[in-house]
């Protein structure tokens, strides 16, 4: 065991996935509280989230200078000196992944050298049924699955690249969880053995609405994590280290989240269908609609199909043929008829 996680170390840079953090966090800070009562609250805060090196211990930085950082991080002003509003964030509930993984030393990115990933849920929390637990986990995959070209299948049993288990304090990986709030859940970057896998604080109560805490919300971020990615000082991105759901219904996932898988894994790609669709299919939905000579233009995959009052038997031809220069997949058409003019928008960012 000790040996797998060494390996990790080496192999991934995740430096550190949490000490036990000797405090009671959840507590409401009182205007007057005095911070030097939380000093060693602080200390362990700082080394286990903003410490760098690869061997967590008690750091040779001085207190100010990881303060500093952590202050940056956050937006803060960056005092070095540890304030009411500096403390109150240390007490927010977090992922207890560190929010400086190794930059300076491991710049390299770390991803799964493959798209097709499996994953495996060990075991299961008792707040919720194991169909809403199966269910916020494929939601959570989901989420990064509708941007980047990967794809996650469910194994029962066997090795999986991604294992997901619920454990309190000690639960075999040498990263103690903390029990009720602090650390919700921690995750370990691509690689072998524990690499990928997803660890929940079952200290925790999982909920699958707007109560503390959402599992759907933890996992989705902690699944960013097991696909290679880092924190995010984006106060309203999915990998923001402090818990921020507001029990959104369809949740949208942020912009910088997307750059940052896609920087990893590349956009995903449509499968565009080589065959011809059929326009009596009751599933049929046409990729884009457009206007031109009072004809309707219809468009789905590599194909268009014109419809008009008079003629409306024409089949479907190849939209190369017709317009070369198109593209094989057309996701928005828009004309001015009055000018003979079609616009035709094909991937996301138009
Ligand atoms: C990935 O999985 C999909 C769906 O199961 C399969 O069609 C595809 O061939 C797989 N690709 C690789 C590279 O294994
Ligand atoms: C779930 O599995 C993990 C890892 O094997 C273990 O540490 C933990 O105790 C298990 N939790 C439960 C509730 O059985
Ligand atoms: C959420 O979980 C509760 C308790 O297990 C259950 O009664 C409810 O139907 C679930 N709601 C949804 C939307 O799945
Ligand atoms: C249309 O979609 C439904 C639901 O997804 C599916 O059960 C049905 O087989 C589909 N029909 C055709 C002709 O593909």
């Amino acid at each position: 065991m000790k040996h797998l996680v060494s390996t990790v170390f080496l192999s991934s840079c995740v430096l550190a996935l949490g000490l036990p953090l000797p405090l009671s966090k959840t507590a409401p800070l009182e205007p007057d509280a005095h911070p030097v009562d939380d000093l060693p609250f602080a200390e362990s805060y700082l080394d286990a989230y903003y410490s760098q090196g690869p061997v967590r211990k008690r750091s040779t930085e001085s207190l100010p200078h990881q303060l500093r950082r952590m202050q940056s991080f956050f937006g803060l002003d960056p005092t070095g000196q540890l304030d009411t509003g500096t403390l109150k964030l240390m007490k927010e509930p977090r992922c207890g992944v560190p929010d400086v993984a190794g930059y300076n030393l491991f710049p390299r990115k770390i991803k799964w050298p493959t798209w097709n990933l499996t994953y495996r849920i060990v075991n299961y929390t008792l707040d919720l049924s194991r169909e809403e637990t199966d269910q916020a986990i494929q939601e959570a995959f989901k989420v990064w699955s509708d941007v980047a070209p990967l794809h996650f299948t469910r194994l029962s049993h066997g090795t999986a690249d991604i294992v997901i288990s619920f454990g309190k304090k000690d639960h075999g990986d040498f990263f103690p969880f903390d029990g009720p709030s602090g650390q919700l859940a921690h995750a370990f970057p691509p690689g072998d053995n524990i690499g990928g896998d997803v660890h929940f604080d079952d200290d925790e109560t999982w909920t699958n609405d707007s109560r503390a805490f959402n599992l759907f919300a933890v996992a989705a971020h902690e699944f960013g994590h097991a696909l290679g990615l880092q924190h995010s000082s984006h106060p309203r991105a999915l990998m923001y280290p402090l818990y921020t759901y507001s029990g959104l219904k369809d949740f949208v996932l942020p912009e910088d989240d997307v750059e940052g898988i896609q920087a990893l894994y590349g956009p995903r790609t449509r499968m565009v269908s080589a065959e011809v669709p059929s326009r009596c299919d009751p599933n049929f939905s046409a990729d884009a609609i457009a206007e031109l000579h009072g004809e309707k233009i219809i468009f789905k995959d590599r194909f268009m199909w014109h419809h008009s009052a008079q003629m409306s038997s024409q089949g479907w031809v190849v939209i190369h043929s017709l317009w070369s220069g198109v593209p094989d997949q057309v996701d928005a058409a828009y004309s001015l008829p009055d000018e003979d003019l079609i616009f035709i928008f094909t991937g996301e960012h138009c």
